[in-house]
């Protein structure tokens, strides 16, 4: 089966309401109307119900870039699933590797956000990838392994089946150093072979895995182009409509 690509934008700390209204406005000026790759733009907490505005009646969807797991109560600073499905979103990105090297979260905390995210009926995007570290000094196989298994600890195939994995190599992120296409395909294949240990042949065949980490419109034909690349997660990129725009239609 035919992977549909997929391209999401990690807007990250950035944009008051007023630019990401702006950056919303060309994104759907220029791929609002694409049916045949999917397109998610995440801006911050605050500025999503205003960017949902603006794109609701276009193809490119709502993501958030973070969630709590716990339904409500007492968690001073923290966002839940029922409040970011109550203003239209529908990705949420669980494990960003600025989360997990930041803000404490690990690969359990991962995997309960992933559960909330499903009962709560959104669609999670599950990021993984090893630091410069890990990759020198051998233990990239190991590290990606971990993280993917503890993602989806305890999910079920139809589970399985609404998750997208990005793949971003740490030292890739914002650095400029993009992965060769070999390089992000070999992670790729690499994943998919977990996922095809974990739940079987036809859910590693339709588990799309995007590339994050410096993709921009120079690269992104490259790197799409590979066979288990099936779309990206965009940070510095997503930040320029055009830019955006030429990696969802790279030439
Ligand atoms: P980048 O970020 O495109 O700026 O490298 C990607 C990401 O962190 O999602």
């Amino acid at each position: 089966m035919a992977r549909k690509k997929f391209i999401a934008g990690n807007w990250k700390m950035n944009t008051t309401v007023e630019e990401a209204c702006a950056l919303a406005k060309g994104v759907v000026d220029t791929v609002g109307n694409v049916s045949d790759v999917d397109i998610a733009v995440c801006p911050p907490y605050t500025n999503l119900s205003a960017v949902y505005e603006i794109i609701k009646n276009s193809n490119v969807k709502l993501g958030a870039q973070d969630v709590h797991w716990e339904a409500k109560g007492a968690y001073t600073g923290k966002v839940s699933c029922a409040m970011l499905k109550s203003v239209g979103v529908t990705y949420v990105i669980v494990g960003h590797s600025e989360q997990r090297q930041y803000f404490g979260e690990t690969d359990a905390t991962v995997n309960k956000k992933v559960k909330a995210v499903l009962a709560a009926g959104l669609l999670p995007i599950i990021c993984v990838g090893e630091t410069l570290e890990e990759r020198k000094g051998g233990k990239m196989d190991a590290v990606i392994e971990r993280q993917v298994r503890g993602a989806f600890e305890g999910l079920s195939v139809e589970d399985t089946l609404k998750c997208t994995i990005a793949y971003e190599p740490v030292w890739a992120i914002g650095t400029g150093e993009t992965a060769t296409p070999k390089q992000a395909n070999d992670a790729h294949v690499f994943i998919r072979g977990i996922i095809f240990k974990l739940y079987g042949d036809e859910t590693a065949g339709a588990m799309r895995i995007q590339y994050g980490g410096s993709m921009k419109p120079d690269n992104a034909k490259d790197l799409l182009g590979q066979k288990d690349v099936d779309g990206g997660l965009i940070g510095g990129a997503a930040l320029k409509a055009t830019d955006f725009a030429g990696i969802v239609r790279p030439v």
